[in-house]
């Protein structure tokens, strides 16, 4: 508990106003609450005939005498009217009373809430951005374990658990026990006997119902595990919709859905049976425990006397309150602790220290100058090394291609030239200075990259290429367009660059998306590109036109190109030859030929020359 709250805290801070006001209309409203049943007292007095005949206005002798004074005030004033015989204007003023002190306590409670409200939902807000920004600085790796459904569900559905559940913290800690306080106060000064009997009921009521919501946490936190594995399982459709439907998968991935949500359902279940227990439960709890004070304080006043009938139902009504606040305060426990295991599902994902922070004295990579050089570099995703002492330079200006077999490792090399990962061993210079020294966005501001499978956004074409460059103008758009053969295309549709191009660029074909992706990366216009061709077979004609293209962005610009057309890299100033994390064959198109390996292999299966 006190651990949320420290990291709760600097969310709160912000709002430290609402929190001070919060409290004082809190203090206000059970003090408040309190007086509204005391001030049934002196109604009943009048209605019963019983109110106490004071005919001296009585005198002020200090603070401590303020409850007898305030009575005995009120008392002689009504003797007043009685002995005049207007009853009614008595009657008007105890019903006055009640009704202003009612107002008050729940004006007060009213603004109260309001700045529980202030406070609660701008420190969701807040965390929820906090939350978004953590997880798109995280670095690549840290998704590659983790379901997508699994964080969603966590910005999502968390952060609303926290919302409903955790804040009512405020009014545990503060209105509810206050109310609780002040009425045993005031309870005692009526009549101690009483008291002391209330005091031992309604802890043994309370524990009771504690004992219910022992196991919930534990169980709540299956329930959102499970919620996780569901919205994962409903990602994984929409994305993978054709796939599923093409292989006839349905009735599996319904399986799968059906089994999580089954399995939430009892959960559900269960938490639903305790929490719909304990409202029930503790009101019946509570009327046995009245009936016994009913009882004996019947006793008190008909056989002992020692208290007044109108009193003793005043304090019954004391005694009542006490269990509406004690109700509320084991409801919000349960409550809470479905809060906290929110809250800490939400702070473990805050909490993820980024694995490749900059370097402390991160210099800034402004221009790229002269070379690329990776020296004996090993790396491993999990177990297995996937490169194994790689080692290539690339000077300004030149295009270096790799080509090799599916799984040699070479767009890993594009991750690691963006440093989406860091190297187990060896290193990556540019320009003589490792790249771990240089700050990753301006690294990544050298660089344009078009990755192996095109990545759109669900938005208007102009929107998806300002991803490269925010402050393009639309000429600069369609000139991008232009160089990398997708204009004819765009110019074509309905809005033009306005149009959207839906889910993952669903509406267009690959070769589409691919030239869209290129002009992307024309449009960020750094000097060095990193080109990783999808492998999806595409027509010839619009073959054509990715390579062209490409060709297009190549120049001028330091590339490196990930092939699988090879005619694309004939002209390329060094061809990479790669197996299995390793060069095997190095050199220009040409000489590699000559030599009859590998790349002479590949070439002759692409029946190219
Ligand atoms: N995120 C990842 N986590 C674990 N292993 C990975 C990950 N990405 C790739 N690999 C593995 O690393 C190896 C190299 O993958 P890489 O994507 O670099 O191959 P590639 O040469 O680009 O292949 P292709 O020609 O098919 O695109 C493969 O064996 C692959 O299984
Ligand atoms: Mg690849």
């Amino acid at each position: 508990m006190r651990e949320i709250i420290v990291q709760l805290w600097p969310f709160i801070r912000n709002y430290k106003k609402h929190v001070v006001l919060n409290i004082v209309f809190n203090l206000l409203y059970a003090a408040f609450s309190t007086l509204a049943f005391v001030s049934l007292i002196p109604m009943l007095n009048v209605l019963f005939d019983k109110t106490q005949k004071i005919t001296k206005a009585p005198h002020w002798k200090g603070l401590a005498d303020l409850k007898n004074y305030a009575n005995d005030t009120l008392n002689y004033k009504l003797t007043a009217f009685l002995e005049a015989g207007n009853a009614q204007m008595a009657l008007l003023i105890v019903v006055g009373i009640v009704i202003s002190t009612f107002f008050l306590k729940n004006l007060f409670g009213y603004l109260s809430m309001q700045h529980v409200m202030y406070l609660k939902n701008g420190v969701l807000t807040d965390l929820r951005k906090h939350m978004y920004k953590h997880i798109i600085e995280l670095p690549v790796s840290f998704y590659a374990k983790r379901k997508k459904g699994d964080i969603m569900a966590r910005i999502l559905g968390d952060i609303n658990e926290m919302q409903n559940s955790f804040f009512i913290i405020l009014e545990l800690i503060i209105r509810e026990p206050l109310t609780i306080v002040f009425s045993l106060v005031v309870m005692f000064t009526l009549s101690w006997q009483l008291s002391i009997f209330v005091l031992f009921f309604i802890p043994i009521t309370g524990f009771l119902i504690s004992q219910i919501g022992k196991r919930l946490k534990r169980q709540s936190l299956k329930a959102q595990q499970e919620s996780g594995q569901l919205i994962s399982t409903v990602e994984e459709t929409l994305s993978g919709l054709k796939i599923i439907k093409s292989y006839n998968a349905e009735s599996n991935f319904k399986k799968r859905f059906s089994n999580s949500a089954d399995t939430i359902l009892k959960l559900m279940n269960k938490i639903g049976l305790k929490n719909n227990l304990a409202g029930p439960l503790s009101e019946f709890l509570g009327i046995i425990t009245i009936a016994v004070l009913l009882w004996y304080g019947g006793k008190l006043v008909l056989i002992e006397e020692v208290i007044q009938g109108t009193t003793f139902i005043g304090f019954m009504g004391l005694a009542y309150g006490i269990l509406t606040p004690a109700k509320a305060i084991s409801k919000a426990s349960y409550k809470v602790k479905n809060g906290i295991a929110a809250a800490d599902r939400v702070f473990e994902v805050l909490e993820t220290e980024d694995s490749m922070p900059n370097h402390k004295n991160a210099k800034e990579l402004s221009d790229f100058k002269s070379a690329i050089e990776l020296k004996d570099v090993v790396f491993k995703y999990e177990n297995e090394n996937i490169l194994t002492g790689f080692s290539l330079a690339v000077k300004k200006g030149q295009t270096v291609a790799l080509v090799g077999q599916s799984g040699s490792g070479k767009s890993t090399i594009a991750s690691l030239l963006t440093r989406f990962y860091d190297l187990e061993k060896g290193s990556i210079r540019i320009d003589g200075t490792d790249i771990k020294k240089f700050s990753k966005s301006s690294l990544r501001s050298q660089i344009g990259l078009v990755t192996q499978d095109s990545i759109l956004f669900n938005n208007s074409i102009k929107n998806n290429l300002k991803v490269g460059n925010e402050n393009a103008t639309d000429k600069a758009l369609i000139e991008a367009l232009k160089v990398a053969n997708a204009w004819e295309f765009v110019k074509d549709l309905p809005d033009g660059i306005e149009t959207n191009i839906g889910d993952a660029g669903n509406s267009l074909s690959g070769g589409q998306k691919q030239r869209l992706s290129i002009a992307r990366a024309v449009l960020k216009n750094a000097p060095i590109m990193i080109l990783d061709e999808a492998t999806s077979a595409l027509d010839t004609e619009s073959e054509r036109l990715v390579q062209q293209a490409l060709e297009n962005i190549m120049k001028n610009r330091t590339s490196i190109v990930i092939a699988h057309r090879l005619s694309t890299i004939q002209n390329a100033d060094q061809i990479i030859v790669m197996k299995a994390g390793k060069i095997v064959e190095q050199g220009q198109h040409k000489e590699l030929l000559k030599k009859q390996g590998m790349y002479h292999k590949l070439v002759l299966m692409q029946s190219l020359d």
